[in-house]
């Protein structure tokens, strides 16, 4: 697939994850073999004011590239603003969000707000194409409501306004994260736009990298809450991909053990004192793959230092 002028090799990509996909986690994916990642949302707007903290959202560095910025607003100055900041950080595309469906920014109309004015997005976008090189991509919901999806005219309108790429998680802003993921839109999408789409939703095992790309046509997919506390689905879904073939290296308990640490290694050096407090969110979900969901998993829950978290790992596994 290639985004713009940006080649990218292979059929799996990390998903943008608020409080996940910082950039110890993308580059953990990276070691198990991702295709591409995206940075978490971050503000437009506090990006054009160089927010110190907003801006520690987009922290990079060329051994993950090639790694997309997601920006949300819907303001075309401040946008645009942002997008000739980020162009100057490493990033190698610019994602526009039209996808996030929680009330503080479908209050401020943005994000998946955004659906509802067609014309705006085409606005928005085109205005984000004129103001950088990078090549613009746009990450969508399936629309307003369950019963008037508006994602295939979302994706022409922004095709014509010169975006990149189009990734659909196709659910509705009325029901996010609620039913399945419906997948024939995807399918839809891809026969409707000429530029490449990337599917999204309900990825959970390497079975399903496949079965969504053979069920869609689409481009290549975005895996989620499957990459949590399991970040080798990378790995596997491309083996599975390559070679029709379940990847041979089970992961045992103890091989888990080590992605975890090396997760923390990678905290560390990013966040130093602050790493297990960043690693937490992710703990549950390695401890139901070990198989620890009562005795580390329960340990883990209320730590705060790197000390506490090394004494539990010392103590349970
Ligand atoms: C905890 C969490 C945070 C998310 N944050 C973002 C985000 O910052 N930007 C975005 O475009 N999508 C975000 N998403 C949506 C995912 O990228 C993805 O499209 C969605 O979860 C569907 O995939 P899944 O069913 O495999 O989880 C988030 C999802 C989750 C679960």
């Amino acid at each position: 697939m290639k985004i713009g002028t940006v080649q990218i090799h292979g059929k799996t990509i990390l998903a943008p994850m608020a409080e996940y996909t910082n950039y110890p986690f993308r580059v953990l994916a990276k070691e198990f073999g991702v295709s591409l990642v995206y940075t978490e949302m971050t503000m437009a707007k506090d990006i054009a004011k160089k927010d110190r903290r907003e801006l520690r959202l987009l922290y990079t560095k060329p051994n993950e590239s090639p790694v997309i910025a997601q920006i949300c607003g819907r303001d075309l100055e401040c946008i645009t603003t942002t997008a000739k900041i980020i162009e100057g950080m490493g990033f190698l595309i610019i994602d526009f969000n039209l996808c996030c469906p929680i009330a503080r920014i479908l209050k401020q109309k943005a994000g998946a707000g955004l659906l509802a004015e067609p014309n705006e997005v085409g606005r928005l976008v085109q205005g984000l194409v004129q103001a950088t090189s990078l090549p613009i991509t746009v990450k969508i919901l399936s629309g307003m409501t369950l019963e008037n999806p508006n994602c295939l005219e979302i994706g022409k309108i922004c095709e014509s306004s010169g975006a990149a790429a189009i990734a659909l998680h196709p659910r509705p802003v009325s029901e996010p994260y609620i039913g399945p993921a419906d997948w024939s839109l995807i399918q839809k999408l891809k026969q409707t736009v000429k530029i490449p789409v990337i599917g999204t939703g309900d990825i959970r095992q390497p079975t399903d990298v496949l079965k969504m790309l053979e069920a869609t046509g689409c481009d290549a997919v975005m895996v989620a809450r499957g990459a949590l506390g399991r970040p080798w689905i990378f790995r596997d879904a491309n083996h599975l991909i390559n070679t029709g073939t379940a990847h041979p290296s089970a992961m045992t308990a103890d091989k888990i053990k080590q992605v975890m640490m090396r997760h923390f290694k990678l905290l560390k050096d990013f966040a130093g004192d602050s790493a297990a407090m960043l690693l937490r969110r992710h703990l549950p979900y390695y401890a139901r793959y070990m198989g620890q969901e009562d005795t580390f998993g329960k340990a883990i829950r209320n730590i705060r230092t790197n000390k506490e978290f090394e004494e539990s790992v010392r103590t349970w596994l």
